[in-house]
């Protein structure tokens, strides 16, 4: 049976500052960019055509129907470096150790945690990405009503920090994004070298 996953269908992009968001996330030509619960992939879109054609954006979700979209939308705007994948990110991520510079989740850590997966998950992104790269989330402030999921299940920041620090991540930056986002970004662990 598919897996039924919440906020399937939701985008928070038009409610950002795209512009603040990216200049935060500092993205190099030729970089690897995952985002994790891409939805229909306004993200994915943009991280593409900022990191270029030697670059790859892997946009991962289990919605095909969004991943159709964004497919679609990436052969329009001619982008070989965004590739679409349907994949549950509450398992194994199809991607090698260390490969990724920004790993990226927008409104999705609630989601996830909700589905009970955030550690899994964190423990992948934590495996793919390289020891210079980021982890990125981006979530809805707590505050009671519209947009973005009840207060219940909405995340402060210091919820995402304990969730994500609790795998060895770092905080790097927090900014508010637009009127109901902040985005915070991390370090990844640092690796022990038992050799
Ligand atoms: C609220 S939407 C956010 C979409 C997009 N990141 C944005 O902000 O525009 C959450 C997305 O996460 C996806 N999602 C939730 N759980 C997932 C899982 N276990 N595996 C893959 N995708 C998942 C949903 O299908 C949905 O597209």
């Amino acid at each position: 049976m598919e897996k039924q996953v919440p906020g399937t269908g939701k985008s928070s992009f038009d409610l950002i500052d795209a512009r603040e968001l990216f200049e935060r996330l500092s993205l190099e030509k030729a970089s690897t960019f995952v985002d994790l619960g891409c939805g229909r992939g306004e993200y994915a879109i943009e991280a593409a055509l900022r990191i270029g054609e030697r670059g790859a954006v892997y946009a991962i979700d289990l919605w095909e129907e969004g991943l159709v979209i964004l497919g679609t939308e990436g052969e329009f705007r001619g982008l070989p470096q965004l590739k679409a994948i349907i994949a549950d990110i509450c398992a194994a991520l199809p991607l090698q150790d260390q490969s990724t510079d920004v790993c990226f989740a927008a409104t999705v850590l609630h989601d996830l945690v909700r589905e009970g997966c955030a550690d899994r998950t964190l423990e992948e992104a934590s495996r793919i990405l390289r020891p210079q790269g980021i982890l990125a989330i981006v979530e809805f402030k707590k505050f009671d009503g519209h947009p973005g999921p009840p207060i219940d299940v909405k995340l402060s920041p210091d919820q995402v920090e304990q969730i994500v620090a609790a795998h060895g991540f770092t905080r790097k930056e927090f900014t508010e994004i637009g009127p109901y986002n902040y985005l915070i970004t991390f370090h990844p662990p640092v690796a022990l070298n038992n050799g």
